[in-house]
């Protein structure tokens, strides 16, 4: 089969304008997108099989040390095999979308396009072809975290200038192979996490965290280039044939000031500009990095030429965003910090896997001699009300700041194509199948109930222009360093038989989707 096969038509509702007016309670705007979402390193599995090269993910979770229980993805859901099986009851439980990534080095084993794995590439065509089937609408990741390990090697991957230039020829080839069928894109996957966790703390591939203050700028600020180069190949080349969209998906928590005095405020808006707006304000504000960000980094913050900025701005057809949780942020103060550190070095141990990475990751934080983008930020973890519930990740429950991100992007952007929530949902302790019956309905329906009536007012009475909701996950999957054990699905995945079954979760949004309401 060849690899720019066609096949049937999607049709393109995303750049649709969605309204917000006389809503039955609990009901959301009509043409509401609905969908679930998984990554490529979380779920495929075959690691090494029809010629796939490596990603940093790979070699990362092959290290040993770094992922809880000594987990990786070699198979995990075994979705490579499985896919089939997976899209059809993915349709069975009523999505309409289905948000995916693809995997750069199964399709390019060494990163460079001149070298095409046909094999990959026809595993997705094959996946793709039976979304459309199945009348679900594809919406395709180019980048979820796993870069060929080659351009690791090859040049420090994201840390070097070159990393521009192969993102755009892979992504091009992306929009050249799928780009008939699928038409809603989104270059890169949580900025933040890949650059922070990846050359920050070292928790993430490639594990860098020994030049804290450079190498987060530097990585992202290769990553937004890449992104606006990607953009513009697609706008140049594809995008009158094609007519679909392309965007960026941004993660963020919201950080809530600890009290009203202006320090905390302005503390927990330095914990926004750090994580967000780092990210959003060069391609939905004025192309610039936040103020906070260029006054405590100075030079080691890369600015961009003039092309650049106007190459960044505008360079995204829909805000991507997800989101998790919410954290207390104020002043550092002495006090609170130690308060507050034991969770969260508890946090960083339970997501790394030995504490000698912990310590190396910790050490550049805390040296007073090394800049680091921590120390920039400036910001300390507050304790959680009294009361305040916890994920298995330690994330804290916190519905309301979901409404309040959703009005600060909205007021500070007005991102024209509105705001796609890409991701969002929670892990939650289930060890057996029988607790993860139970647990569901202790836990997972009332998350995900106060989450999406907290999107819901945001829509409604703020008039926040949210236009689509993906669950976080589709099934069970890997959970990247803190391994299998933390289970983001809402279809439960047996990882010695590899059997799939609907948890209570899965129905409760079968219903949601088919009424477009919260289920009472
Ligand atoms: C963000 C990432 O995109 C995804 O890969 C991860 O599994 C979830 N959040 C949960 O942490």
């Amino acid at each position: 089969k060849k690899a720019t096969k066609s096949s049937s038509k999607v049709v393109l509702k995303s750049t649709k304008a969605k309204g917000t007016k006389k809503l039955a309670k609990n009901s959301f705007p009509e043409d509401f997108d609905w969908g679930c979402a998984t990554a490529s390193y979380q779920i495929e599995g075959a690691h090494d099989e029809d010629g796939k090269g490596k990603s940093i993910w790979d070699v990362f979770a092959h290290t040993p040390g770094t992922i809880v229980n000594g987990d990786n993805g070699d198979v995990v859901c075994d979705h490579y095999h499985k896919m089939e099986e997976d899209v059809k009851l993915m349709s069975d439980l009523g999505f309409k979308n289905y948000r995916f990534s693809l995997s750069w080095p199964r399709m390019f084993p060494t990163g460079d396009v001149k070298n095409v794995n046909e094999k990959g590439v026809d595993f997705y065509n094959r996946l793709i072809d039976e979304l459309v089937k199945y009348g679900i609408r594809p919406l395709c990741t180019l980048y979820h975290w796993d870069l060929p390990q080659a351009l690791q090697d090859k040049y420090g991957g994201m840390l070097s200038r070159e990393f521009v230039n192969d993102f755009k020829a892979y992504s091009e080839k992306c929009f050249e192979f799928f780009g008939d069928r699928v038409k809603d894109w989104i270059t890169f996957n949580e900025p933040s996490c890949i650059c922070v966790l990846g050359f920050g703390l070292g928790m993430h591939a490639p594990g860098k965290a020994d030049n804290p203050g450079e190498d987060v700028y530097l990585s992202s600020h290769h990553l937004l280039l890449a992104h606006a180069h990607s953009v513009d190949v697609y706008r140049k080349k594809f995008k009158k044939t094609q007519r679909g969209v392309i965007g960026i998906t941004l993660n963020s928590e919201w950080w809530e000031p600890a009290s009203d005095s202006a320090a905390d405020r302005q503390a927990a808006l330095r914990g926004m500009n750090f994580t967000l707006d780092i990210y959003a304000q060069p391609i939905w504000g004025d192309g610039e990095y936040p103020k906070s960000i260029r006054d405590a980094a100075g030079t080691r913050l890369p600015r961009f030429s003039l092309k650049e900025k106007k190459l960044l701005q505008g360079s995204s057809d829909f805000f991507g965003l997800n989101h998790y949780s919410t954290r207390i942020g104020g002043a550092p103060k002495l006090s609170i910090a130690l308060q507050t550190l034991p969770r969260e070095i508890k946090t960083l141990t339970s997501g790394m896997g030995s504490y000698g990475r912990v310590l190396n990751a910790i050490k550049p934080m805390i040296n007073p001699f090394q800049p680091s983008y921590f120390k920039d930020m400036d910001i300390v973890s507050y304790p959680d009300p009294p009361g305040t519930e916890y994920t298995t990740m330690g994330w804290a429950v916190a519905p309301y700041g979901f409404r309040k991100l959703l009005n600060y992007i909205q007021k500070l952007y007005k991102p024209p194509g509105g705001i796609i929530v890409t991701e969002n949902g929670l892990a939650t302790n289930e060890p057996s199948p029988e607790s993860a019956k139970a647990d569901t309905n202790t836990t997972r329906i009332p998350f995900f109930k106060a989450y999406l009536e907290e999107m819901r007012k945001a829509i409604v009475e703020d008039g926040a222009d949210v236009r689509g909701y993906y669950a976080w996950s589709f099934m069970d999957n890997f959970e990247w360093s803190f391994g299998n054990d933390k289970r983001f699905g809402l279809v439960r995945v047996d990882y010695e038989t590899l059997e799939r079954t609907p948890k209570p979760i899965a129905h409760w949004f079968t219903k949601l989707m088919a009424k477009n309401a919260i289920p009472k």
